[in-house]
């Protein structure tokens, strides 16, 4: 059966994505913002592009809403299967959410639709900018996400997290991040690991989303070992794939994904057996 997005996401992706693009005065007759659909990916580097740059004559605006237009909606389908799957039967009690590489808030939308009442910390990290401004942009127009509190920033050493640590669960998505360009991931994890020290020392469990082409999943082997010396053990890891329905009928569309998981760290470290 196909993956089916609830309604008032396609609704706010109607409104705040694809309305502007094909409303523009300069999409119509199968353009976008003036570029052919194959053009228009170039300019977004098929999801990879330095967002906060113009190109041509498109603004950092227009690259961050031909993403979302081009790309997004398959990766929310992927997430929220993929989260129906991880919160089969509840809400978890005071989750706290990392989105890193979250685009136009990718990952914290598609747990809104899975998860009710949608009420977690949303800490979206994305190096652009215009991204972070898109994302907040598509969940503050929406009453039913007020109680998923948000904070942005460019990665994991720039969040200011001010609250004492504690035990709560955290999830963190790695959505289509590790093809890009200037990821190192090794540091990547470092940093990570220093923000989850900050917010204390519950579960966390990662979920890792790609396309299955071998060149976007070039840096998998780099993060999953970092993944394994910060403690994480990796109980699934594979290919997959899901049904969603486009115009033209339903497609199948193949993902990689893994998922990492770290216990609670309640063990002190007094040395010893
Ligand atoms: C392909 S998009 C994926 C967005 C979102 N996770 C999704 O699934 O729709 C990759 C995102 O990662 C961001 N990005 C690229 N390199 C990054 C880095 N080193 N640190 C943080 N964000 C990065 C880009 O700006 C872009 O928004």
């Amino acid at each position: 059966m196909a993956v089916e997005l609830p309604q008032w996401l396609e609704d706010l992706r109607r409104a705040e994505v694809v309305d502007r693009v094909r409303n523009d005065p300069r999409s119509g007759s199968g353009r976008f913002f003036g570029l052919s659909g194959h053009t228009a990916m170039n300019a977004i580097g098929w999801g990879q592009a330095p967002f906060d740059e113009p190109w041509g004559d498109l603004s950092p605006e227009d690259r961050a809403l031909l993403y979302a237009y081009f790309n997004q909606k398959g990766h929310l389908e992927e997430l929220t299967e993929a989260f129906r799957q991880m919160f089969p039967n509840r809400t978890p009690d005071d989750l706290i959410v990392i989105d890193v590489g979250c685009g136009p808030c990718t990952g914290g939308l598609a747990l809104a639709g899975v998860l009710d009442p949608p009420t977690f910390d949303y800490i979206g990290l994305d190096s652009s900018v215009t991204m972070r401004d898109l994302g907040e942009r598509m969940a503050a127009s929406l009453r039913r996400l007020k109680g998923m509190r948000r904070c942005w920033a460019s990665g994991p050493a720039a969040v200011d997290w001010d609250r004492a640590p504690s035990w709560r669960s955290v999830l963190v998505i790695v959505s289509y991040l590790l093809a890009s360009p200037t990821l190192d991931p090794a540091q990547l994890v470092t940093d990570l690991d220093k923000l989850l020290a900050k917010l204390g020392k519950g579960r966390v469990s990662v979920l890792y989303t790609n396309s299955p082409k071998a060149s976007a999943n070039r840096n998998f082997p780099s993060f999953q070992k970092a993944m394994q010396d910060a403690g994480f053990d990796m109980p699934a890891d594979g290919t997959g794939e899901i049904v969603v329905e486009r115009w033209e009928g339903d497609q199948q569309r193949h993902l990689r994904y893994a998922v990492f998981h770290r216990p609670a760290q309640n063990r002190l470290p007094l040395g010893g057996g």
